[in-house]
Parts: C-alpha cells; sequence; structure tokens
C-alpha cells in the first residue's frame, strides 16, 4: 500500500490508546463541549484536527456548476477519507463529510456528558420534528409519511412484511435485487405458503437496456391476477441501471399491485420526489449516499395505504390502547399524537441511537446546502466522464449507460480476459483506488463497479481511466 502514514489526516493522539485514555482523562471531551477556544477549533468544519484545512461548508456557495473543479475540489475536502486514497466506493458506503461526523461526536459527547440537559436542550421534541420534516423535504413526502428505520433492508422488511397477503397470492421481484429486499420475501413466502416469481434480468441485452420501455415490459409480462407485491430496486447496485420507477409503479397500481421499491442506491444521488413516482412504500439507506452515519435509513409509505402496512417489530399502541387496557393520556397522549404522527409508528421499536440520528439531520444539511440538485449534476458529469474513457478503450465492456434515463453515478464495466479481483487489486496496489466488484455467479454477473459522488475529483476519475488503459493493455491474469 502506498500510503505515507504521517499524511494520514487524523490527529495521531486518536491512535494511540494511551494517549487517548489521557487526554480523555483530561477532560478533553468536556472542554470540547465546553466551547473553550481548542474545542470550538475542533468542532468548528474548517478545522484541522481531524484532518486537513478545508474551507467551512457554508462559505462554499450553493448550486455550483457540475464542471467547477475549484468549488468540488474544495467540496471533496470537506471529507476525512486519508490522503493519497481514492474512494469510489458510495454504493456501499458513503463517508461522511466533516460536519456530519462532528455532529455525530457532538451528540455522543452531549450524551455521555449530560443526557437530561442533552435530551433536554439539544435533541428534545422540536428538534426531533425539524428533523422529521427535513427528511420528508428531502424525499417529496409528507412528514407523516416517512419513518427512520437502521437501513435499507429494515424498511425492505417492513414493506414485504406488512400489508396482508393470503396463500397463493404472489410477491415478485427480480434477479438483480439484493438479498435485502429478496430474502425476506422467501422467508414470508416459505411461512406463509405465498407464491414468489423472479424476473429474470440476467440477459446482456438489459445491461444496459436500448430504453426504458424493455425494463417495463419485462415487469409488466409478469404481472398475473395472482400477483399482489412487487418489489424491485430504483437503481440496481448490480450495474447502477435506473429503473422507470414511475412507468413501473403506474403500470402494476392500474392493476392492482403493491409496488416496494428498493431506494439503496438512490437518496442522496438523484434529487427525489417520491409522490411524482407514485411508488406505494419505498425503504432507503441515509449511510450511503447521503453520507450519515452508519446504521440510518428511512422507509416510506404513501398515505393512501398505510392502513394496509402492518408494523412487523413495534411496540407501540394496538387498536389506541395501551398495556393496560387505556387510552393513553397526558404526556403519552401527546407523544403518541404529535411526536409519532402516521407512518413513524414504525419507530417505536425501543431506544434508538440519537447520535445517528443527528447526523442524518447534518447530512441533510450538506445537501441542501449544496442543493440536491446540484449534488446531482456533479455525479453525474463524474460518472459521464469515466464512462467517456472507459468506452474509448479497447477491451472495456460498459454494462452501464450513459442515457440519463437509464444511468447516473454508478458505472460498471469489466476488462476483456482481466479477473474482476485482479483489476480492483491493480487498482488498489498501483493508484490506491478503491472501487467494488459485484459477483454472483449465479446469474453470471461479474463485474467492477465505481461510484461517483462528491469526494471524487475529475483528477480522480481521470487516474482511474488511465489505470483502467494501462490493465487493458497489459492484460494481467
Ligand atoms: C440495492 C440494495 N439494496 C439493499 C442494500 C442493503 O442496504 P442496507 O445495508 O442499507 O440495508 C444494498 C446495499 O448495498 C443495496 O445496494
Amino acid at each position: 500500500m502506498h500510503i505515507d502514514d504521517a499524511a494520514l489526516h487524523f490527529d495521531p493522539r486518536f491512535e494511540d490508546p494511551q494517549e487517548l485514555r489521557r487526554i480523555t482523562r483530561r477532560g478533553f471531551f468536556r472542554r470540547l463541549i465546553g466551547g473553550t477556544a481548542a474545542g470550538a477549533a475542533l468542532l468548528s468544519f474548517g478545522s484541522n484536527a481531524f484532518g486537513a484545512a478545508a474551507p467551512p461548508l457554508n462559505s462554499l456557495g450553493r448550486g455550483a456548476t457540475p464542471d467547477d473543479e475549484r468549488y468540488w475540489e474544495l467540496v471533496a475536502g470537506q471529507f476525512l477519507i486519508r490522503k493519497g486514497l481514492t474512494y469510489m466506493n458510495t454504493g456501499t458506503r458513503g463517508p461522511s463529510p466533516r460536519s456530519v461526523h462532528m455532529a455525530q461526536i457532538e451528540a455522543m459527547v452531549g450524551i455521555d456528558s449530560d443526557y437530561s440537559g442533552y435530551t433536554e436542550n439539544a435533541y428534545n421534541k422540536d428538534y426531533r420534528a425539524e428533523l422529521r420534516n427535513k427528511m420528508a423535504a428531502f424525499l417529496g413526502v409528507k412528514t407523516t409519511e416517512v419513518a427512520f428505520t437502521n437501513n435499507t433492508t429494515e424498511g425492505m422488511v417492513f414493506g414485504t412484511f406488512g400489508p396482508d397477503l393470503k396463500r397463493g397470492d404472489e410477491i415478485i421481484y427480480t434477479n438483480h435485487d439484493h438479498s435485502g429486499g429478496a430474502h425476506p420475501i422467501l422467508l414470508r413466502a416459505a411461512r406463509e405458503g405465498l407464491a414468489v416469481k423472479v424476473i429474470d434480468l440476467s440477459d446482456r441485452k438489459f445491461h444496459p437496456p436500448k430504453s426504458p420501455d424493455d425494463l417495463l415490459k419485462a415487469f409488466e409480462t409478469a404481472i398475473t391476477p395472482k400477483t399482489k407485491l412487487l418489489s424491485f430496486c430504483h437503481i440496481n447496485y448490480t450495474d447502477g441501471g435506473v429503473l422507470p420507477v414511475k412507468d413501473i409503479c403506474a403500470m402494476a397500481r392500474a392493476k392492482g399491485v403493491l409496488t416496494l421499491v428498493d431506494g439503496a442506491q438512490t437518496p442522496g444521488m438523484m434529487a427525489l420526489d417520491l409522490h411524482d413516482l407514485g411508488c406505494d412504500m419505498y425503504a432507503g439507506p441515509s449511510h450511503k449516499w447521503m453520507m450519515a452515519s452508519m446504521y440510518t435509513g428511512f422507509f416510506y409509505v404513501r398515505e393512501g395505504i398505510q392502513d394496509r402496512v402492518w408494523p412487523t417489530l413495534y411496540a407501540g399502541l394496538v387498536n389506541g390502547k395501551n398495556m393496560y387496557g387505556r387510552e393513553p393520556a397526558g404526556d403519552d397522549a401527546n407523544f403518541y399524537k404529535k411526536e409519532t404522527p402516521g407512518l413513524a409508528r414504525f419507530e417505536l421499536r425501543g431506544s434508538s441511537h440519537y447520535p445517528a440520528r443527528v447526523s442524518i439531520g447534518a447530512s441533510l444539511d450538506f445537501h441542501n446546502h449544496l442543493t440536491r440538485e446540484a449534488v446531482e449534476a456533479r455525479d453525474r458529469y463524474l460518472a459521464q466522464r469515466l464512462h467517456k474513457g472507459l468506452r474509448a478503450i479497447d477491451g472495456v465492456d460498459l454494462y452501464t449507460s450513459d442515457d440519463p434515463r437509464l444511468g447516473c453515478a454508478i458505472v460498471a464495466f469489466t476488462v476483456k480476459g482481466v479477473p474482476t479481483k485482479t483489476v480492483n487489486d491493480l487498482l488498489w496496489d498501483r493508484h490506491v483506488i478503491y472501487i467494488r466488484k459485484v459477483t454472483h455467479p449465479e446469474i453470471g454477473w461479474d463485474v467492477n463497479r465505481a461510484s461517483m459522488h462528491l469526494m471524487v475529483t475529475v483528477r480522480q476519475v481521470d487516474t482511474l481511466i488511465g489505470a483502467i488503459q494501462e490493465i487493458a493493455t497489459q492484460k494481467p491474469s
């Protein structure tokens, strides 16, 4: 690995357990939160205690054009990613920018230093209501239509197990879905005697398809009178393909079929308007393209069908009554009516991780500051540049479309004659570029996959293209 450890962004004291204990004992974190000069410096986004000097986020303008490299390099400088490392795997994990990272740390310090003060003055009712407002606005939904979850998979489980179904009813998914969406379907079907149909997208003609209609047709022909639930990805994690969600959902609704969309790869990459998409249910993470902390996500159910979706992991009121057989009164009543309205009942499952929720708020601020539209345009710009560069290389196969209706910020490719693992290993060994591969021999799938998000610069994209050119020429095995 060609990394100069001295150039790591982290304060080396944090890597030395003894030193860490010593500064913690000295009340370091108390001072950090107490607003001393040192603490303030550490908490400010531009501090270099946790990273190289970077301008504060709010000093950057809003809505820059996608090719304004000077601006986007400053945005890329907001991340803690260590110097020399090119990170191109937001599809798995979107590392938090400094403001999000620090908001989470601040919440942890608040909880452990003064829990009652923190929950009264910082993480209080007003903060939580505002957080829900921001999340709803980000998704284009009502506040009563969204619940916070811990990841995409939880939402997919809720959406799969929530609706009443009877023996013989059919659920459909595709073989390019993620196991987080497909396995819950198989579990429910095995337990309740439901039928399952898998739409076969393994044919090369779907990667990429010529037109969104090719995908729509594959979905339409799969539906039968038995079909009650259709579960599929907004963006495939396998090839980065964007599905025609709006058309598929309209088609399904006309046939009386509920739709559950796996949005693991979309929020924070594409500006979303779930009402416009017209899906019944949508599950997503906040820990990927939104770049909040790990273990964050959301679940949406449109207003019109909420009474058809049972919460499955739930410890709230049943038929409006509490464990004493009473309707709640006083603070309890307020909590249920005002704090967990509509879909938020899906959050009634014990204590949550406040710092993670706080990181969602900070990540929404981060995106809203840059603007969702500018972020999507930048991601597309980087992906288009990568796409064009790879297309020009003899011996590279692309599986993602550059048609904006069919692709966005994930690019899947292979180098003829070079195993995907070798490609990834060489990118890492020679250039410290981190991408992933997606391999499913059961459906003949084995590709390299690069994610283009805000921590990536044009220079890094060009280095990747050059590195792939080199590999394609040398053809190492
Ligand atoms: C399409 C898709 N669905 C579901 C998941 C699982 O997401 P999570 O870890 O948020 O549950 C992933 C993770 O990469 C994914 O790409």
